[in-house]
């Protein structure tokens, strides 16, 4: 659906049909985004769309898209463009977990996530990015998560693309500076989702799980600072602390150490 003419600034927000995602939605429907939602869920999708409409009296659109598909950046890009050629905000947060041996990890499954969190943001960034720094305007978030601080495992492909993530986010955010466009690299510690189902784990890190409510407003809130690596509760400040200080060695075995302990529970 083209919505060309509208004044109110887009929003474009990869895996939004729950989660932190459909958080993400209803956050920016409520400062007067209109919303491109992106997801596989048709039913979600449709529901979130017409209840933001009807409460924030926005213009929220839906583009069924699997995101661990080889070409789904550029079908992101172009539902994106005949929605409105201007995106003012990227989200890429769609994503997903996985617990186990990674030897034992199904290669299909390994495959997808690589194209979910790395080939798919990694692509849409440079489709997306160049509009936004001819305009000297623009925002990207790229939903990483704590797990990207330290290797681990038990969660090794996970923690590995989600700190490839953080790495080419900071990067990003400092080429992009220059034309006031920016890169916020999300950090959430465990959150209250579906995620841990579809991981086949429970949330159950060291820290008292949070609210996807809560991520959201320290993302957002973080958007005006420049920040490029946020974390939400002090928990994430220190899990990022640690990730910076601590030798990886130690790291390594510390959280190999955790995922044993966690598993025996
Ligand atoms: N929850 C946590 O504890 C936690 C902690 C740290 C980081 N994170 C990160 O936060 C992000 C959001 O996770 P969440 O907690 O909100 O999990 P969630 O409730 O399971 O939501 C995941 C979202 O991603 C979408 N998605 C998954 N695979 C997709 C695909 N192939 N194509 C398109 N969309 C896809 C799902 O939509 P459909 O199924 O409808 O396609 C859903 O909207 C993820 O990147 C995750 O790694 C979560």
């Amino acid at each position: 659906m083209t919505n060309r003419d509208a004044t109110r600034p887009f929003a474009v927000i990869t895996g939004a049909s729950r989660g932190i995602g459909a958080e993400y939605a209803r956050a920016l429907a409520s400062r007067g985004y209109d919303l491109l939602l992106v997801a596989r869920d048709r039913a979600r999708l449709d529901r979130l769309a017409e209840d933001l409409t009807t409460q924030h009296q926005v213009h929220a659109d839906i583009a069924l898209l699997d995101l661990a598909e080889p070409e789904a950046a550029h079908r992101l890009y172009t539902a994106a463009r005949e929605f409105r050629p201007a995106v003012d905000l990227l989200i890429n947060n769609a994503g997903f977990g996985s617990v186990g041996e990674f030897v034992a990890m199904p290669m299909a499954r390994i495959q997808a996530m690589l194209r979910l969190h790395v080939n798919t943001i990694v692509e849409s960034s440079r489709l997306f990015l160049p509009g936004m720094i001819e305009r000297r305007s623009g925002a990207m978030i790229n939903v990483a998560s704590t797990a990207g601080f330290m290797p681990i495992a038990g969660m090794t492909e996970y923690a590995a693309t989600k700190t490839f993530l953080i790495a080419f986010s900071e990067a990003l955010a400092e080429e992009v500076r220059p034309y006031a466009v920016r890169v916020q690299v999300c950090c959430p510690g465990a959150t209250l989702t579906d995620f841990h189902h579809t991981a086949g784990s429970h949330p159950k890190g060291p820290f008292k799980a949070q609210t996807a409510e809560e991520v959201v407003a320290a993302s957002l809130n973080a958007l005006g600072s420049g920040r490029t690596v946020v974390t939400t509760h002090w928990s994430g400040t220190l899990t990022d602390w640690l990730g910076r200080w601590v030798p990886r060695g130690v790291l390594a075995r510390g959280a190999a150490w955790w995922m044993r302990r966690s598993k025996q529970r």
